[in-house]
């Protein structure tokens, strides 16, 4: 593939990015009385109101050829047709099949995924069934009451934010609980409020080969047995999730209780898969087939739809926009609904691990900006706190404000007071406050006029700040599947855009290969010699000081 920087499209923004830095939205929706129905979209009961972005129909038609340039829908239906774009693994990336309620065969290889993507539905529907209903029983006897999941990543992230973001849908009897930390304090925090006799432990791990996962797996298991529970009484509290079977009964696992995945889902694009038992356990088989169905229907709007009124691309353009031409390095996600609050770190994940990278392709270093940093914090509380550098910093933080409109259990109130804080918010930073203003309010104050400029400067608000406004009719858990889905596609259309290979993760993978060298070094089992004499020098006084 060319270079970005070789495009028409590319050329084209980079010239339209001078005229627009000069010019304010303000203006814009002051001209332009219909911006917002102009540049407001819905689908699978998501309404983006992307008006108050700094971008006019030239750029944005810009864009969409700049993702036509870099053959977006190509690489869309490569994924969904099971190519191996996963270049540096040589994997198709199917997380799609999971959710695939077309009756079409999806084939890998020659062979269609279907039937085993439906069997493990089968598999995870019958064990929930049975644990929820009290059917299976713990080793005493006494049905299941509370739930540990242990994983880490996308082990863990997916189902740890869903079941929180669908709290009210949850199931009364089991307590679901998430460790992924190897810390100790995680794990021991968790277990002091189990009983042994009533809690079933599922271990995530795609690889079957994280430390993380390994270590809290065996402390768990040592904790079970210094209960007074025996070895034949694991197959009753232990199961697993895993790509890797052999290596899960290897470990002691049951071969019944394993949960299969196959190695095309990736571990950030993994939560529709058996990875998505926890979230079976906590809110019920149907809810998470829901979250399947809607995941489904915003690929199917994904696949069908035109560029520009198809959710995931508008996403995608606004963001290579505001990455490559006005200068962001950083992306806010500010979810206006408690439950949602786990979404920025679960899109930081996806987000970072697939585009945080600067090898195009063919294996040549990038020369244009790629992935941003994802950050964010739930509305309203970051309000009371980094919202300011957004509003009067100098560093352009492109925003998506998220707000369900309806919520189950509604406190009409509260709920008013949250959407108007939502919605004030996109209108500051859109508007900001001039020094005119400013200089004005302050009018009726015992100020002197030095003091009064000097204040009204402290005061103003540049504004032009730009914002997307998602608005779910609901988040039921067939929107919070296609919000999710909404932002894999994101992420996919802006790796292609880029040319980077959004599904592999060499930085992460090099961590874990560190890791566990350095814990050789710090129990002794290799000498220190190949490190640098930072790292030895860090290590050196741990050991020391465990040793006082
Ligand atoms: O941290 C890297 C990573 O490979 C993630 O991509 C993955 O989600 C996580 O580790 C957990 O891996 P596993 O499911 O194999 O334990």
């Amino acid at each position: 593939m060319e270079r970005i920087r070789h495009t028409q499209a590319w050329s084209t923004l980079e010239a339209l990015s001078t005229g627009i830095k000069r010019q304010h939205m303000r203006d814009w929706f002051a001209a332009d009385k219909n911006r917002a129905s102009e540049y407001t979209t819905n689908a699978c009961g998501i309404t983006l109101d992307y008006s108050k972005n700094r971008v006019t129909e030239e750029v944005l038609k810009a864009l969409f050829e700049l993702a036509e340039q870099r053959q977006v829908s190509n690489k869309i239906n490569a994924m969904f047709a099971g190519g191996l774009i996963n270049t540096t693994e040589h994997r198709a990336v199917l997380h799609t099949a999971l959710r695939n309620f077309s009756g079409n065969k999806v084939m890998v290889d020659g062979e269609d995924v279907m039937p085993s993507v439906l069997a493990t539905l089968d598999k995870m529907k019958a064990f929930t069934q049975s644990v929820q209903s009290g059917a299976h029983k713990g080793c005493t006897g006494k049905p299941i009451k509370k739930v540990v999941c242990i994983g880490i990543g996308g082990s863990f992230l997916g189902p740890k934010i869903v079941t929180e973001a669908l709290k009210p849908y949850k199931n009364k009897v089991l307590d679901v609980r998430f460790v992924a930390n190897v810390d100790a304090c995680h794990i021991q925090d968790v277990l002091s409020e189990c009983n042994f006799e009533e809690t079933l432990f599922v271990m995530s791990s795609k690889s079957f080969n994280t430390q993380e996962t390994l270590q809290n797996t065996l402390t768990a298991k040592a904790w079970f047995l210094q209960q007074g529970a025996t070895v034949t009484d694991i197959a009753k509290h232990f199961v697993a999730v895993s790509s890797n079977v052999k290596a899960a009964t290897d470990f002691g696992m049951a071969a019944d209780n394993v949960f299969p995945m196959a190695d095309w889902v990736g571990g950030r694009y993994s939560l529709w898969s058996a990875i998505g038992l926890p979230i079976c356990l906590a809110i019920g088989f149907d809810n998470f087939r829901q979250v399947l169905q809607g995941a489904y229907e915003m690929d199917e709007h994904t696949k069908t739809t035109p560029f520009e009124s198809n959710l995931p691309v508008i996403l995608a353009v606004l963001g290579v926009w505001y990455r490559n031409f006005m200068g962001a390095q950083s992306h806010v996600l500010l979810p206006y609904y408690h439950y949602l609050r786990g979404f920025p770190a679960y899109v930081q994940q996806l987000d970072m691990e697939s585009n945080g990278k600067t090898t195009t392709q063919n294996g040549m270093t990038v020369d244009h900006g790629t992935g941003p940093i994802i950050w964010g914090g739930e509305g309203t509380n970051g309000q009371h706190s980094f919202h300011q550098l957004i509003h009067q910093s100098n560093l352009p933080i492109p925003a998506d404000f998220m707000l369900p409109i309806k919520v189950l259990d509604q406190d009409d109130t509260h709920h008013a007071m949250l959407a108007s804080n939502c919605f004030g918010q996109t209108q500051a930073l859109m508007q900001g406050k001039t020094f005119e203003e400013c200089y004005r309010d302050l009018g009726d104050k015992d100020l002197s006029d030095e003091e009064r400029v000097k204040l009204a400067a402290h005061k103003t608000m540049p504004g032009n700040k730009p914002s997307n406004t998602l608005l779910f009719e609901q988040l039921d858990p067939k929107t919070l599947g296609a919000l999710i889905a909404l932002y894999e596609h994101k992420v996919l259309i802006q790796g292609a855009i880029w040319d980077v290979n959004s599904f592999d993760q060499w930085g992460v993978e090099l961590g874990k290969v560190l890791g566990n060298d350095v814990l050789n070094v710090i129990q002794g089992n290799k000498s220190d010699e190949h490190l640098d004499a930072s790292t030895a020098a860090l290590i050196a006084q741990f050991n020391q000081a465990q040793k006082n």
